[in-house]
């Protein structure tokens, strides 16, 4: 490895590798034998050929800002074999914008912030965001298929992909690079890659689409006593000619637990939930707004600000760092999603969950409802009961039809409960692409299958 990549790039000393055999949010610890930080693309190749010869295992990790665990490598185990930790942390090229195609291409290590300012310096939009963009990289949102704020209005990470270089389980690099949008030969290889959470190839670079940002957007935050008045603001926007560019429910706990840790509160009046729109629209969308809110079922209170309003994004993107300060006992962290029609209903049931435990715990849900995505945080939920309180949402879950993953993956956390949302026939199908791929099972050995 050190005639690899160098000696400095290869880290064996405990206090160099702690931060990379543990997430960020300190709920996965595993271990490592190194971490190997190659720069390019032959690199990881000749890393993971070394690898594939002596049948060691390779956990992949980018950002590390996961949240079920799969950048962080299993600990260890009596018997198992040498296992090392592949960070992308400095494969972070970014090619010039092509302005005609709208396309840039960027190594795995990129991170989400970098390319949409290199989108941006020519006038374009990277269309993942997220929360973590400062640190979650390009082959990180790809392998987990992120969605984000801006999925609602283009799609999840799958949907930007045109390209994509990757290296096989026996080190050969694959590349799929054109900047096609028509190009049907064959099975959807980089479609196959994105979500499959470092398990079938390591990315080590990928073509992306860019989107012409909207040239005016307006956010609001609208109170509402009742969460389906919340969600049916959404089709009342688009109803009155707005584009939705992003849609988020937060929660009176929620808001009060941010504000708790220094973020001021969007409106005056409390209520139990607040949904908070961008939009855009030809004109003049402030005005729209204006009527919307006017007109709105159910508000209490509102306000509005021209975009980007960082303030107000801020009380909806300090909820995931405010619930890991405030929780006693690991967070149990459960990203789901329902149908739209039954969101109402299960929102209802979730939060009443608590009052139907043996045992005290707070539930703070928040999320890119938008897409039907909910984010059920559990704080203070005693260890010994984190089986038995992610079985009971999932139940809930499974009772509204919808899945126990909506963008945060399988990763260690769910392995258990993947039946829930495939059929038996289609995990055989998934298990054998796996197979087929890395037929040693030396890829992020753990994530998704278990
Ligand atoms: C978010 O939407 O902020 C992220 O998915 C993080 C989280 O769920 O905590
Ligand atoms: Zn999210």
């Amino acid at each position: 490895m050190r005639s690899i990549v160098g000696d400095a790039n290869v880290l064996t000393d405990p206090d160099a590798m702690a931060g990379y055999l543990t997430d960020w949010m300190g709920r996965y610890h595993g271990h490592a034998d190194a971490v190997i930080r190659p720069r390019t693309t032959a690199e990881v190749a000749d890393v993971v050929g070394e690898c594939a010869a002596q049948r060691i295992r390779i956990c992949v990790q980018g950002g590390n800002t996961g949240l079920v665990g799969g950048s962080v490598p299993p600990p260890e185990a009596p018997g198992d074999d040498g296992l090392i930790l592949l960070s992308t942390a400095r494969m972070t090229d970014i090619d010039d914008v092509d302005e005609v195609g709208a396309t840039v291409g960027a190594q795995a290590g990129a991170t989400i912030a970098a390319i949409d300012a290199r989108a941006e310096s020519v006038g374009l939009m990277f269309p993942v965001d997220l929360a973590s963009r400062e640190s979650a990289t390009a082959g990180g949102v790809v392998s987990t298929n992120a969605g984000g704020v801006r999925m609602i209005r283009h799609g999840n990470t799958r949907a930007q992909i045109l390209g994509i270089e990757a290296v096989r389980a026996d080190g050969q690099v694959l590349r799929r690079w054109s900047p096609l949008v028509k190009d049907n030969v064959g099975y959807d290889i980089p479609g196959l890659l994105a979500g499959s959470e470092g398990t079938l190839a390591v990315i080590t670079g990928v073509l992306f689409r860019l989107v012409t940002a909207a040239s005016a957007t307006v956010v609001l935050v609208a109170a509402h006593d009742r969460v389906d008045d919340a969600i049916a603001l959404i089709g009342q926007a688009r109803e009155a000619g707005l584009t939705v560019e992003a849609a988020e429910l937060m929660t009176q706990a929620g808001l009060d637990l941010v504000h708790e840790h220094g973020t001021r509160r969007p409106v005056a009046t409390p209520a139990p939930y607040y949904l908070l729109l961008e939009v855009s629209g030809a004109g003049d969308p402030e005005e729209l707004v204006v009527d919307l809110l006017e007109n709105g079922t159910g508000i209490v209170d509102a306000v509005l600000e021209p975009g980007p309003a960082r303030a107000l994004w801020e009380v909806r993107e300090s909820h995931t760092e405010s619930i890991a300060r405030s929780t006693t006992t690991p967070v149990v962290k459960l990203d789901v999603s329902f149908p739209i029609r039954e969101l109402p209903a299960a929102v209802t049931e979730l939060e009443a969950l608590p009052g139907e435990l043996d045992f005290a715990c707070r539930p703070i849900l928040f999320g890119h409802v938008g897409d039907g995505n909910v984010h059920v945080n559990l704080l203070d939920v005693p260890v010994e009961h984190t089986t038995e309180v992610t079985d009971r949402v999932f139940t809930i879950v499974a009772g509204h039809g919808g899945s126990i993953s909506a963008e945060h993956g399988i990763g260690r956390a769910k392995t258990a409960w993947t039946h829930l949302g495939r059929s038996p026939v289609d995990l055989a199908a998934m298990r054998a692409i796996k197979d087929a791929l890395d037929p040693d099972g030396l890829l992020n050995p753990g994530v998704i299958f278990g």
